[in-house]
């Protein structure tokens, strides 16, 4: 099985690893030589802290062994096609963790690998960061299932494995996003018919406000992913007013909690306010990284 997408599970699947990810982060030392004598890849077309670290360092407390590499370092760079180099690849190591720039790279990697591959990030989706974070979610709320979040900010890779997760999940969903940066349709499309069997609701608007009114949850990421560096300027105009703040925070649930995948861009779409205030929960999300990375490893290779 691969992880290309959070709905490369089925819900069933989705809510076990979540339950797992507890499981190992009350007692880490039960797991400690699950991933014995298997090997792990992974590589990488673009920068990471959390996801390099925390599955580099969640490989080696399961008792595997980890190979970093940047596609720079290897023959891809070179134009060596990805077909033949995931057949090689497949002949040497137990999975692939792949963070690219472009998500037709893991297709075509998976579709020729023999050993699982795992999206660590891609233009289109970041499932290992939303399995993680619903997992944050059910630790504050004890559920998923009714809980009210807001994603507040551009469509993109992150928003769009949001929207599966929280429907696979039962999380009522609503984006606000300006006009032009809404998700594509065909995650909303996605998430919304996930959503018929789990009841829960899935919205776009464009006004921060509506979108933000009563939630549990508020959520954010970056104006300008990585790859994006160009629009830069366009896209800090279009986000003006998107930013997670105070203000916006008065709006949202008494007990409202304050995410963000990270890395953040402090005075653009949060605050330093927020982002170190009470109602952040941003290095929870962050440390659960570790734990959430190991289920997904034993799900896939245990
Ligand atoms: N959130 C996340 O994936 O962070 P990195 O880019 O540091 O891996
Ligand atoms: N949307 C961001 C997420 C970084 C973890 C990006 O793709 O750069």
């Amino acid at each position: 099985m691969h992880l290309l997408s959070v709905g490369d599970l089925s819900p069933k699947g989705l809510e076990s690893v979540i339950l797992e990810t507890g499981k190992i982060k009350k007692k880490p030392g039960e797991y400690r030589s699950r991933l014995k004598d298997r090997v792990v890849l992974m590589l990488f077309e673009k920068p990471s802290t959390r996801t390099r670290i925390s599955f580099e360092t969640s490989i080696l407390q399961l008792g595997g062994d980890v190979i970093v590499v940047n596609k720079a370092m290897t023959q891809l760079e070179r134009g060596e096609t990805i077909k033949d180099s995931a057949r090689v690849l497949s002949r040497y190591v137990d999975c692939i963790v792949a963070r690219v720039l472009e998500h037709d790279t893991l297709t075509e990697l998976s579709g020729n690998a023999e050993i699982p591959v795992i999206n660590g990030l891609s233009d289109m989706e970041h499932p290992c960061q939303i399995i993680s974070d619903l997992y944050t979610i059910y630790e504050v709320k004890g559920r998923l299932r009714g809980v009210n979040l807001a994603y507040i900010g551009d469509g993109n890779n992150v928003c769009n494995s949001l929207l599966l997760g929280c429907a696979m999940t039962g999380v009522n969903i609503t984006v606000a996003s300006p006009k032009g940066y809404e998700p594509v349709g065909e995650f909303v499309g996605r998430a919304v018919k996930l959503a018929e069997k789990t009841g829960s609701s899935v919205k776009v608007v464009d006004d921060p406000r509506e979108a933000a009114e009563g939630v549990d949850f508020l959520y954010t990421d970056v104006w300008v992913s990585m790859g994006q560096e160009s629009e830069e300027e366009g896209r800090l105009k279009a986000f003006q007013g998107y930013q997670i703040n105070k203000e916006i925070l008065g709006v949202a649930g008494e007990d409202c909690r304050v995410m963000h995948c990270l890395p953040a861009h402090r005075g653009l779409e949060i605050t330093d306010e927020v982002i170190d205030g009470s109602e952040s929960i941003v290095w929870d999300q962050a440390e659960n990284r570790l734990h959430a990375h190991k289920a997904i490893l034993l799900r896939l290779l245990g």
